[in-house]
């Protein structure tokens, strides 16, 4: 089918030219996850992995975080900014180590539970920590699904995101569903790039009905607030 053939281009190109040497690649410790894409969420990657590399060394695990103070949580955060998700961060890290007494929630619905975690990292934890089948929608998702799909909706709009889900969730490869979302992320940022994006060249330019169609400047669709 389609969707086979497109995981497996996907998948294979990730393998070659992805970027594997991230440091929160190295396994999928859900801690390290979780660390990582809360420093990812207003933070651009090149400067997320100095901090995420010096906070593994000082908290190496989510009962160091859990038990370290407040004052030495924040400093390791110090120059990211938007220090609500240091404090959320460390809010999660007791939450699971006291109250779930370090069994962490696997699942897309019940890791939103945890502080500073909405949908986007419930889903990217779950994906890639816990193996389940969700698609971690960010901004690249976004503009890479609505050229694929041609997806028209506006998604300036909240209810789009639905949409997108629904779409794309019989997509995700069901045996790598955190790489699939790590491959996605990955080919955003290079041949499917918001600024001069490289279609031509993009490993999965033949699933693309936007660019087979020409429009592929009309996608994503987003009205001005
Ligand atoms: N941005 C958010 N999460 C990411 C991840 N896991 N890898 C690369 N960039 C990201």
């Amino acid at each position: 089918t389609t969707i086979n053939a497109f995981r497996k281009d996907l998948l294979a190109w990730y393998d070659q030219e992805g970027r594997a040497a991230l440091p929160w690649r190295q396994n999928t410790d859900p801690y390290r996850i979780l660390v990582s894409e809360l420093m990812l969420q207003q933070t651009r990657v090149d400067t997320v992995i100095t901090y995420f590399n010096r906070f593994m060394e000082a908290l190496p695990t989510v009962a160091d975080l859990a038990a370290a103070d407040e004052d030495l949580v924040l400093k390791l955060w110090e120059g990211l900014g938007y220090y609500s998700r240091a404090r959320n961060l460390h809010k999660a890290a007791k939450y699971v180590v006291y109250d779930l007494q370090g069994h962490w929630p696997e699942s897309y619905d019940d890791l939103q539970d945890l502080p500073g975690v909405g949908p986007y990292t419930a889903a990217a934890i779950a994906s890639i920590a816990f193996g389940q089948v969700v698609p971690a929608i960010d901004g690249n998702f976004f503009r890479v699904f609505s050229r694929l799909l041609k997806i028209d909706d506006d998604i300036a709009q909240p209810k789009t995101r639905k949409v997108f889900y629904q779409a794309i969730e019989p997509i995700v490869d069901p045996e790598r569903p955190g790489d699939f979302n790590q491959a996605i992320m990955d080919l955003g940022t290079t041949y499917m790039k918001t600024d001069n994006p490289d279609t031509l060249h993009s490993p999965v330019k033949k699933y693309n009905a936007a660019f087979r169609d020409g429009v592929e400047d009309q996608y994503p669709v987003k009205t001005k607030k």
